[in-house]
């Protein structure tokens, strides 16, 4: 039955403009997508079932639960369906996609053309004039995703509901959880930036407190998933379980929706959220063990037991605008973007970038200046080609010319001693070693993206200082650097 949707989406997907497709969110989940998140929902007593597809879009997700209920893989009474979906204009699909469902089974669809986000936050805050919901035994969802503005009206109604966050895909997502019964299941895809990163820390809060892990599938390609949108982002499916006790997770991985290459294996709970993390990132291991990173012994050490911090760095161009200077003039300090960086070494002044390469050095823009000295940033954005996420350099003050002070961009993160620079050998040596192939390695686990923030390096764990100190004062012995010598020299020094 799923191709009438599944022809749909593929229409569809080549005729909705691209700006209705980004404002609405309106990627269609592909038929073997749907498919694999309808199996992940557990088989259960008889009884009614109240589903929830928030963002239905043309059906795709509800059409495959309802198709595996009725070929016997989920034994219900009856199906209750409230599928939210703002844009009428798709409906007619909808409603196709759904129909044939009530020839054959005990099955009653509603379409709700309101808004996801404020119906069901009105209702969770117990506003008067609510729509009313019922408590929903499964939620299947791949909702938009859409930065919410902290000054619109789904920011607004949310904190009412008790949510605070960032994105239209966590807010579906929380609703949806708070929406259900307890023992209530959800299956969702979404983007993987809410396992990391502090915007979404409450929303992992709202995911620990009410729910247990039972799955979660990565897709190793992140081109793959859903190739007829381009989407680039890395998804994955979550499944879970409302008021459930927290076991094992499974964790599975499949290049893309084929499937072909299916792997599934259970992880404690300890391997995916750190028992001593307080940022609670969640962690998705791609193989049993521990990555080389953990299983180094030397290799232990928070930031602030080395007595080191790391920012952002603190100059935002935009907002310094009139204080920036192309090249270096009488009064102004360098002002270091991460094109200054070419392999190894910076490149500063370099006339040939569009980037500003020095900021005045005033009584406004005192404070965002650093003193000159050895430091070790490293790029906030990778590119997809690159093959590292967390790229690092040193600085080296005699590469800045004779300025007092430096100006560290925005799209940097600086490691520092309150706000001044480190030892040579120590920053050199932190560089190396966040140049290795085990923190990347160990980095992927918690993080899909290609952003690297300073949270995430606070979270990484760090070989102490002497161990630092040598790695560097070796690093600068050699006349240049491998990935092959770096790993090496890691190995030795810190297992
Ligand atoms: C990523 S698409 C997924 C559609 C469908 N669930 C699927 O898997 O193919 C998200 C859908 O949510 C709808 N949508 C966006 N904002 C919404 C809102 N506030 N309330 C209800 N639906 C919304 C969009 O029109 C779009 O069809």
């Amino acid at each position: 039955m799923l191709p009438i949707v599944e022809q749909s989406r593929l229409i569809l997907s080549k005729s909705i403009e691209s700006k209705q497709k980004s404002s609405l969110g309106q990627y269609f989940t592909p038929a073997t997508i749907a498919h694999f998140m309808a199996d992940l929902f557990l088989k259960r007593e008889p009884g009614t079932c109240y589903l929830l597809d928030a963002g239905a879009g043309i059906g795709s997700l509800s059409a495959a639960f309802l198709d595996r209920w009725t070929s016997g893989g989920l034994n219900f009474d009856s199906v209750k369906l409230d599928a939210f979906e703002i844009d009428q204009s798709l409906h007619p699909f909808l409603h196709q996609a759904l129909e044939q469902f009530q020839q054959v089974a005990h099955f009653t669809p509603v379409i709700r053309g309101t808004d996801f986000i404020r119906a069901a936050a009105n209702w969770i805050a117990g506003n008067l004039f609510a729509e009313a919901l019922p408590k929903y035994t499964h939620a299947i969802l791949n909702p938009p995703y859409k930065k919410i503005r902290s000054n619109s009206i789904h920011r607004t109604v949310l904190r009412q509901a008790g949510i605070g966050t960032v994105n239209l895909y966590s807010a579906f997502l929380a609703l949806s959880i708070l929406l259900l019964e307890e023992q209530g299941e959800l299956v969702a895809i979404v983007p993987r930036s809410f396992c990391n990163g502090p915007y979404y820390r409450s929303f992992r809060d709202i995911i620990f407190e009410r729910t247990a892990i039972r799955q979660i599938h990565l897709f190793a390609s992140r081109t793959k998933a859903f190739k007829d949108d381009d989407v680039l982002q890395e998804n994955i499916i979550i499944h879970l379980l409302r008021g459930g006790r927290q076991g094992k997770v499974i964790i599975s991985t499949s290049t893309d929706d084929g499937f072909d290459d299916l792997t599934l294996r259970k992880h404690p709970f300890e391997r995916i959220v750190f028992p001593d993390d307080p940022e609670r990132f969640i962690h998705i291991p791609t193989s049993s063990g521990r990555t080389a990173l953990e299983s180094y012994s030397k290799i232990h050490y928070s930031l602030s037991d080395l007595g080191i911090q790391v920012s952002t760095g603190p100059v935002v161009d935009f907002r310094l605008k009139k204080h920036l200077r192309k090249m270096p003039v009488a009064d102004a300090v360098p002002l270091i973007y991460p094109v200054h960086f070419n392999g190894n070494r910076a490149k500063w002044p370099n006339d040939s970038i569009k980037k500003p390469n020095a900021i005045c050095h005033n009584r406004e823009t005192e404070k965002w200046l650093f003193p000159k000295g050895f430091y070790c940033v490293v790029r906030r954005f990778s590119s997809k080609e690159e093959k590292r996420r967390v790229i690092a350099n040193v600085i080296d003050p005699s590469e800045f010319g004779n300025a007092p002070l430096l100006g560290f961009e925005n799209h940097l993160n600086v490691f520092h001693d309150n706000k001044h620079g480190l030892p040579q050998a120590l920053a050199v040596g932190l560089s190396a070693f966040l140049n290795s192939t085990p923190v990347d390695e160990h980095f992927r686990r918690f993080n899909g993206h290609t952003q690297v923030n300073a949270t995430d390096l606070r979270t990484i764990r760090y070989p102490n200082h002497a161990t630092l100190i040598l790695l560097g004062k070796w690093a600068l012995e050699q006349t240049s650097l491998t990935q092959e010598m770096i790993d090496r020299k890691l190995e030795v020094l810190a297992s």
